[in-house]
């Protein structure tokens, strides 16, 4: 895992930013969870400070948290303990998913935290992992940073496809326009592939057969 990241987010004033953020589920998400199975297991990867965790465990939804910051595991679990919620928050390697294969119905990477996952072969990896913890005909659900997108609206804080939202750091996150190929290496075969309008850009992919456009 990218040291830059890690440092990033065990950073606390970098993990007080994500407290005041909105704690609902946004439009998209919303429409995202509508799709999952009654009471499905989820896993929340880049859980963060548990906005969706707290969010689709309220829904109905039993939820496992992973993030790759100890910092943000030590104090999401204790907002979790204060709010006497029941979900397992647990912090890893940022690589390897230690679970059994096909232990969720659902694997969420929201937040664009897929961008944090550096180079080809890391994301190969991990989402062959992803793959690996779905049931069958689980789902996958990403967002990612659109390229098109920041390059008309933040053309400053690009450099390639690199995207740095923020001034004299390092951490970047990686900007896609050619998700779907992300997407036939996570759950093969593609039947078919469409992007939305609006970034952040939402797939689903459905592990064994198609994928189902939001
Ligand atoms: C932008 S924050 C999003 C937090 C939360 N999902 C939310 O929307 O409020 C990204 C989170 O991903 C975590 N993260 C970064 N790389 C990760 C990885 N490889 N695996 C799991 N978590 C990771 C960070 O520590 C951080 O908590």
């Amino acid at each position: 895992m990218d040291d830059i990241v890690s440092q990033w987010y065990e950073d606390t004033k970098n993990v007080d930013e994500m407290q005041d953020w909105n704690p609902a589920l946004k439009e998209w998400e919303k429409t995202v969870a509508g799709h999952f199975p009654s009471g499905a297991r989820i896993l929340d990867i880049g859980c963060g400070l548990g906005r969706e965790a707290f969010a689709l465990c309220d829904l109905g939804f039993e939820v496992v948290g992973i993030d790759i910051s100890k910092e943000v595991i030590t104090r999401v679990k204790q907002l979790s303990a204060a709010k006497e919620y029941k979900i397992s928050f647990f912090d890893y390697d940022g690589e390897h998913l230690d679970f059994p294969n096909e232990s969720f119905d659902v694997v969420l990477i929201w937040a664009q935290t897929l961008g944090l996952l550096y180079g080809e072969a890391l994301k190969n990896r991990y989402l062959s992992e992803c793959k690996r913890v779905l049931k069958t005909d689980g789902l996958l659900s990403f967002s990612t940073h659109d390229y098109n997108y920041l390059k008309e609206n933040y053309p400053n804080c690009l450099d390639g496809r690199k995207f740095f939202p923020y001034a004299n750091a390092d951490i970047y996150w990686e900007a896609f326009d050619q998700a779907t190929r992300l997407e036939e290496r996570a759950a093969p075969p593609i039947s078919s592939g469409r992007w939305q309008n609006d970034p952040p850009k939402a797939k689903i992919a459905r592990k064994s057969t198609k994928i189902t456009e939001i």
